[in-house]
């Protein structure tokens, strides 16, 4: 008898933070192509003085080495930590690919001995985190006001773990 397996595209893939000098060059452009250039903000505005601390990456590729999402946690204080940075390639969404990031980051998070996770969700996206658990405390602030294309509103979102 023939059996289709069905398996969740997000479970081909490998989840790992970069490593390489390419793969660093890959996470930064996909955030900057995602998360800033859509506002004409210049390259180099998508990254924070954290990004070469001690900050958690993870990222999302494929069979053939192609970065398919981001996503980046920080410790704020020994039990709170906060996500930032979560971006998929507009191809490979609402496949799975972000929650996957979300759920390691969040694994990531406990491991270090947080309890709770703090994000700025974007207005348009908050359904995405409420999915996962999120829940809203308050207005976030508004990014890129200046930008033609601007604002983008965020959301304060939390979850304990
Ligand atoms: C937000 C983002 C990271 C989500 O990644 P994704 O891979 O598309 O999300 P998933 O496929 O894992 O979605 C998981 C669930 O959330 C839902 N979802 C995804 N995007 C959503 C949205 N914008 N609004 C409401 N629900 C959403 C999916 O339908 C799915 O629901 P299901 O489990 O019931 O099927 C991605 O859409 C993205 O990069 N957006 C542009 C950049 C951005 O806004 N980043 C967030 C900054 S705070």
């Amino acid at each position: 008898m023939f059996t289709h397996l069905l398996v969740s595209p997000a479970a081909a893939l490998h989840f790992a933070a970069p490593t390489t000098p390419e793969q660093f060059t890959a996470y930064y452009d996909l955030r900057w192509r995602m998360l800033r250039a859509p506002w004409a903000q210049p390259r180099g505005s998508e990254r924070d003085e954290l990004d070469d601390a001690d900050v958690s990456h993870m990222a999302a590729w494929d069979e053939s080495g192609r970065l398919l999402g981001v996503g980046r946690l920080q410790l704020n204080t020994r039990s709170e930590a906060q996500i930032r940075f979560m971006a998929v390639e507009e191809d490979c969404q609402r496949q799975g690919v972000g929650q996957a990031l979300v759920r390691r980051l969040e694994q990531i998070a406990r491991e270090q001995g947080a309890t709770s996770i703090i994000l700025n969700a974007r207005s348009t996206v908050t359904g995405f985190y409420e999915r996962l658990g999120y829940t809203v405390v308050a207005q976030g602030v508004a990014m890129f006001e200046d930008s033609p294309t601007g604002p983008v509103e965020h959301t304060r979102m939390s979850k304990q773990l």
